[in-house]
């Protein structure tokens, strides 16, 4: 394996990985806001520069191939004065007022300040200078707390490939003067899926059904599958008094790796819902009453045996249900053919 130095300390490295990736497999922490794991570096925010020997500036470590040989330093003076230049200027930029913000606690930025021990600014620009998009059901996007690193584009873009929020974008590309440089959506392609929320390193994009519902230390996070496909997708529940306040998917799993639709990040109102069946109904003289499940069950194998005996099994069909386990699935179609006889069976993911 090639071998760099990083702070003094040998590491080893695959090629084609950047420094910060070698420094993160390697253990060794370097600050980031615009590096998304999954998309291109851009280099943007500049949070992650480091000294190279030899190198004339400081270069940023998402962006910076890794190299047999070379010699890196992630926390000089120098790098430091240069993040903390960077955080200075990236919270005077925008109305950072943490108090109120739906990402305290979360914030990347608010915490590389406290990281860094810088103060906040003595005044802020005023919210009203900067667009706000809150007419879609599920998502704010208050750009006054933009620190126009870009993951939300790349999230939207290069992860989902929904390709919802058009180019060009940023401080140099102020071209059309109603719309500013910020991230703006175009809602003809926007599949609300909230990926770019989740992306999003600060309070700039925040899910509306959230707001207000609890800090991130007041929830608890439960791991679960989403129960809406077969695809299975992992998910993070943010739990507060047993209400889910909040979905968000789980990085570092498959199948989805981060990635979630709008149903399973947005779709959970039915969980709590006082309009849940929690009991099975039987209809009667055109009314529905309340039934135990053995009353139900022997119902509907009474009605499955009398359709049989009259118009034989291939009168009867199946369609198993995608949010069914793969064990279910089994068992439905052993149901189908073993008990009531027949291979009209099957998957409404297939049709
Ligand atoms: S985005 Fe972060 S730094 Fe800005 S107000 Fe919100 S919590 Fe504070
Ligand atoms: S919600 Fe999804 S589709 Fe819409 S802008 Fe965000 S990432 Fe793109
Ligand atoms: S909205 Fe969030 S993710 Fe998008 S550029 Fe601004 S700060 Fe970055
Ligand atoms: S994280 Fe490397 S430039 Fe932003």
């Amino acid at each position: 394996m090639a071998q760099m130095k990083i702070n003094g300390q040998s590491v080893a490295f695959e090629p084609g990985q950047s420094v910060l990736q070698a420094a993160q497999a390697n253990g060794i922490k370097i600050p980031t806001l615009c590096y998304l794991a999954e998309a291109t570096p851009t280099g943007v925010c500049r949070m992650c520069v480091v000294e190279v020997v030899g190198a004339d500036r400081l270069l940023p470590s998402c962006d910076t191939p890794a190299g047999e040989g070379m010699e890196v330093i992630t926390d000089s003076p120098r790098v430091t004065e240069a993040r903390k230049a960077i955080l200075e200027m990236l919270l005077a930029s925008g109305e950072h007022n943490c108090l109120l913000c739906e990402a305290n606690g979360e914030c990347k930025l608010q915490a590389l300040a406290y990281e860094y021990g810088l103060e906040a600014p003595a005044t802020l620009p005023a919210k009203a200078e900067f667009p706000l998009d809150d007419d879609y059901p599920v998502i704010t996007r208050d750009f006054s707390k933009c620190i126009l690193c870009g993951r939300c584009v790349q999230a939207c873009n290069e992860v989902q490939v929904n390709l919802a929020i058009p180019a060009p974008w940023g401080p140099r590309q102020d071209q059309e003067p109603d719309k500013g440089w910020f991230p703006l959506v175009d809602y003809e392609n926007c599949t609300h899926c909230g990926q770019c929320v989740q992306a999003c390193p600060v309070g700039a994009l925040t899910e509306k059904k959230a707001k207000g519902k609890g800090r991130s230390w007041e929830t608890k996070k439960v791991r679960t599958t989403c129960p809406y496909c077969g695809v299975g997708c992992q998910l993070w529940l943010h739990v507060k008094d047993n209400q889910i306040i909040k979905v968000t998917a789980v990085e570092d799993a498959q199948p989805n790796r981060g990635r979630l639709c709008v149903k399973g990040r947005f779709g959970y109102d039915f969980i709590h819902s006082p309009e849940r069946l929690t009991t099975p109904l039987i209809k009667e003289n055109g009314e529905f009453r309340e039934a135990s499940w053995d009353e139900a069950l022997d119902l509907v194998a009474e009605r499955f045996m009398e359709i049989k005996k009259e118009h034989g099994p291939d009168s009867i069909a199946g369609v198993s249900c995608a949010r069914s386990t793969n064990e279910d699935s089994y068992n439905m179609q052993k149901l189908f053919r073993a008990v009531i006889g027949t291979n009209n069976i099957d998957h409404c993911a297939r049709t």
